[in-house]
């Protein structure tokens, strides 16, 4: 079965299945390369959440809060920053719900980050240029056992990331390799 992400449309699904499921405090950490999908995502993690303001890429502004969907929204992008401006930010505000109202927090450019949360989802898209994308999930804590589901891209039931990497996938260890069908 060959599976992947094949066009725009189906990263933004994949988002918004995770804004279905996803619970206040969870933390994405997305990386890949440029262009390879990350603000779509996002965008379509948004439309699960019920946000209807429009999600752009936080490039510039560094992080964009959205508070009209089931729970917050905070987007972050650690593109123009270095490791120790990063560190500077204490970032940990997002997702300790103390300062900030817990809510699902995304990161693009993860790779950055000097201090992680301790648990989280890690999502690797790999760009395969017009032949659309490829992703990766590994979830550690509550966040590997999540249940999304992910009817309107295939034909698999609604399952968990863990039996999607038990029965779809050939990775090993604990990496779960979350495969999409084409519509
Ligand atoms: N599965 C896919 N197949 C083909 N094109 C896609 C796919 N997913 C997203 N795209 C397209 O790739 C382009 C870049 O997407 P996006 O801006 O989300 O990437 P990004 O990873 O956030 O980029 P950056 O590194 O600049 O932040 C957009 O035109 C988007 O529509
Ligand atoms: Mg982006």
């Amino acid at each position: 079965m060959k599976v992947y992400l094949s066009d725009s449309q189906e990263t933004y699904s994949l988002g918004i299945a995770l804004g279905q499921s996803l619970p206040p405090g969870s933390v994405i950490l997305l990386q890949g390369n440029l262009g390879a999908g990350k603000t779509t995502l996002v965008q379509g993690i948004g439309a699960g959440l019920g946000i209807k303001d429009s999600i752009d890429s936080p490039t510039f502004t560094l992080v964009n809060e959205y508070l009209d969907g089931r729970v917050p929204l905070y987007h972050l992008d650690l593109y123009r920053l270095e490791s120790m401006e990063i560190e500077a930010l204490n970032l940990a505000i997002y997702w300790e719900g103390v300062e900030m109202p817990l809510g699902i927090v995304a990161i693009e450019w993860a790779e950055k980050l000097v201090d992680k949360p301790d648990n989280y989802l890690l999502v690797c898209l790999n760009y395969l240029g017009e032949a659309g994308r490829e992703v990766e999930i590994f979830g550690t804590g509550e966040l590997s056992n999540l249940s999304i589901g992910i009817t309107h891209l295939s034909n698999l039931p609604l399952c968990s990331l863990r039996s999607l990497w038990l029965n779809h996938s050939n990775a090993i260890g604990n990496d779960i390799t979350l495969f999409v069908v084409t519509i």
